[in-house]
């Protein structure tokens, strides 16, 4: 297809926006650290999800399992969201992600399997093992942010 100025001037204009937005969300955080952090946010808001409908009498089997799915996403990605050198600017990434990578790979490692296991426990409905695993997954969230969250970040939320 060819690229008309007028096209091309859109497709800034578009690019501008997102970008513009994802500041204003993420104050003044840019690139892969803002990008990490919208995925944070976005596993955050599933996980209340998640909780809320688990606690629930009755619960929509679809929407359980499209939310362990994003978390599962999200968890997938993880690791490559901490490029050497992303460290740097506005972020809670603690130094410690970087200078102690092998432990930082595990309990990356670990959660993607966890969060794998939640969706295949959401696609077989049973409660009891869905509240188990999610409350597995859950545990790995503080674990990891105890370790490699900076302090001062909770006050933010
Ligand atoms: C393997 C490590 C790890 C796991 C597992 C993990 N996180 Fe995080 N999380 C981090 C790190 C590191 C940051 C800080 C990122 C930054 O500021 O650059 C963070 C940031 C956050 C934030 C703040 C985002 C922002 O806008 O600043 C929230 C909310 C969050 N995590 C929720 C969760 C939830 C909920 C789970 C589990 C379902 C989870 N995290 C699992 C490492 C992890």
């Amino acid at each position: 297809m060819a690229v008309t100025p007028s096209t091309f001037r859109i497709r800034l204009a578009a690019l501008t926006l997102l970008v513009a937005g994802t500041a204003v969300a993420h104050e003044k955080a840019t690139g892969v650290v803002a990008a990490r952090m919208k995925a944070m946010e976005d596993t955050a808001a599933q996980a209340k999800a998640l909780d809320r409908a688990l606690k629930a009498a009755s619960l929509n089997a679809a929407d359980v399992r499209a939310r362990a799915e994003s978390i599962h996403a999200n968890a997938h990605d993880l690791l490559a969201m901490f490029p050497p050198g992303s460290d740097q600017g506005h972020t809670y990434a603690g130094p410690e992600i970087w200078t102690q990578r092998d432990v930082f790979e595990r309990l990356t490692r670990a959660y993607d399997v966890a969060t794998e296991k939640l969706v295949e426990v959401a696609r077989t409905k049973a409660l009891p093992e869905l509240r188990e695993q999610f409350g597995v997954v859950r545990r790995q969230c503080l674990d990891c942010h105890e370790k490699f969250r900076a302090p001062g970040a909770e006050r933010r939320h």
